[in-house]
């Protein structure tokens, strides 16, 4: 089960820094100087916080206030701008080809996988990270939830795979439209 509370309440007993996922980290040399970029489901920001750090115009959607919340108060200690909103993403996805960089981490709907690709504008990047099934760390279980081996990939048919890989219980994907 999930729902907002349940993720107001996690996001309320974090006390680490949100980071960017190792994703975004590692192959930021695809990366484009400018553009609108969203970070989906992007709990307390960690992505969203980095990319407006690098300059790119950065949209932050989740449906967990506390999580927005926390977002827009580091955002305005370090004087960065974000358009962070609480919203369901399932009920209000994004449109179509309205974003140069979609950024998920750690977040799976599948149903949602046809609209997240066509939100990414043609030449635009999706960076993707989240839990295979099997994975032993901590993280959910069900697997409704969780990747399949080579089902990332899988959904970016004639997209170019910029770096895809399986390991340590994650899937990670760079793909350009
Ligand atoms: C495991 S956290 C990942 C947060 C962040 N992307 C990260 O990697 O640290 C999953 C996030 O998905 C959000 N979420 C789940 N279902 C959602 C939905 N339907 N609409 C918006 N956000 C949702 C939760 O509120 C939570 O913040």
């Amino acid at each position: 089960m999930s729902s907002p509370e349940l993720w107001d309440t996690r996001h309320r007993e974090v006390l680490n820094k949100p980071q960017a996922c190792a994703v975004l980290r590692q192959h930021s040399d695809h990366l484009p100087q400018r553009g609108q970029a969203l970070d989906l489901a992007c709990g307390r920001g960690g992505n969203a916080l980095w990319l407006a750090r690098r300059g790119l115009t950065v949209h932050a959607w989740d449906y967990s206030e506390t999580g927005i919340q926390y977002l827009c108060a580091e955002a305005e200690k370090h004087h960065l701008t974000i358009q962070a909103e609480v919203r369901d993403v399932v009920l209000e996805p994004p449109e179509a080809e309205q974003f140069d960089l979609l950024v998920v981490s750690h977040f799976l709907d599948r149903s949602l996988m046809p609209v997240l690709l066509a939100a990414v504008r043609p030449g635009g990047l999706l960076y993707y990270q989240t839990f295979l099934v099997g994975h032993s760390g901590p993280g959910p279980r069900n697997p409704d939830f969780l990747l399949r081996p080579g089902e990332l990939s899988g959904y970016c048919v004639n997209w170019e795979i910029l770096h895809s890989l399986e390991q340590d219980g994650q899937a990670q994907l760079v793909a350009r439209r």
